[in-house]
């Protein structure tokens, strides 16, 4: 179970225009600059469970990851309020954002459970359905061209996937199950020198589930990654070997 964070609004204001690509940006020196204001707004309006500074980090680490030149990968899109800081990392690179779910919800986000959100229930099928506040939330932000959305379990996306990632961000399922599933399934194809984040990592098991953790752990003791500088309950690993 994932610790509470703030849920915010949906956003309202539709911004019909898609932003343009940006060129790859050159070289590496330059350390990338943060989202701007009107993304960062657009963040803060989705609805999710990402807090603004792990989004900061998970931004700043996209940007770098997307200078690889790979497609970047989430598992969890929710509602696209991650999905937002890939999306404009991937598109500054002139890379895409690929993000999985089957939209239906987590276990802690069905009725009766902590998260559980009755607006997002599909009242015509009597289930979770996320698919049309993401549509929403990428189409306000003029993201959508840079966004490939994966709509099903994530097991078998990453069964038919072959292509090298720059990034992988696991916020799924939060299971041992789900979790593990995730970890074998899309890391393999994680690109030397690319990124693994990890969102919910609890050491103290009175902060949230173990399976994110046990993930990290897993990831630290393959001698694959090493850590950099995480924020809040999100942990960064650049790989630098090819085990998992
Ligand atoms: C914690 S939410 C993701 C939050 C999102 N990253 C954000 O920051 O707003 C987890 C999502 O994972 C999805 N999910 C859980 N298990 C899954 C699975 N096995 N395959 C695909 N999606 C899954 C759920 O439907 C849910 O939308």
């Amino acid at each position: 179970m994932t610790r509470p964070h703030a849920q915010s609004a949906r956003p309202s204001a539709a911004r019909p225009d898609p932003r343009p690509a940006a060129p790859p940006e050159p070289g590496a020196a330059a350390a990338p600059s943060g989202p701007e204001p009107g993304l960062l707004a657009a963040f803060e309006a989705a609805k999710g469970f990402m807090p603004r500074h792990e989004g900061l980090a998970l931004y700043a680490a996209a940007r770098r990851a997307a200078r690889l030149g790979h497609p970047l990968l989430e598992v969890g899109t929710y509602c696209g309020r991650s999905t937002l800081l890939l999306a404009d990392a991937a598109r500054r690179a002139g890379v895409t954002a690929v993000t999985v779910d089957h939209h239906r919800g987590s276990e802690e986000q069905q009725p009766g459970w902590e998260y559980h959100d009755r607006e997002l229930v599909d009242p015509a099928v009597g289930r979770m359905d996320t698919l049309p506040a993401f549509r929403r939330t990428v189409h306000a932000a003029g993201l959508e061209e840079h966004v490939l959305a994966l709509v099903g379990r994530s097991p078998q996306a990453a069964a038919v996937w072959r292509a090298p990632l720059g990034l992988v961000f696991i916020d799924g399922g939060h299971t041992e199950e789900h979790a593990r599933a995730d970890y074998v399934g899309w890391v393999p194809h994680l690109a030397d020198g690319g990124l693994l984040l990890i969102h919910d990592v609890f050491p103290d098991p009175a902060d949230g589930g173990r399976a994110p953790f046990h993930l990290y752990l897993r990831a630290l003791a393959s001698g694959a990654f090493a850590e950099e500088p995480g924020t809040g309950s999100l942990r960064v690993l650049r790989r630098t070997g090819r085990g998992w």
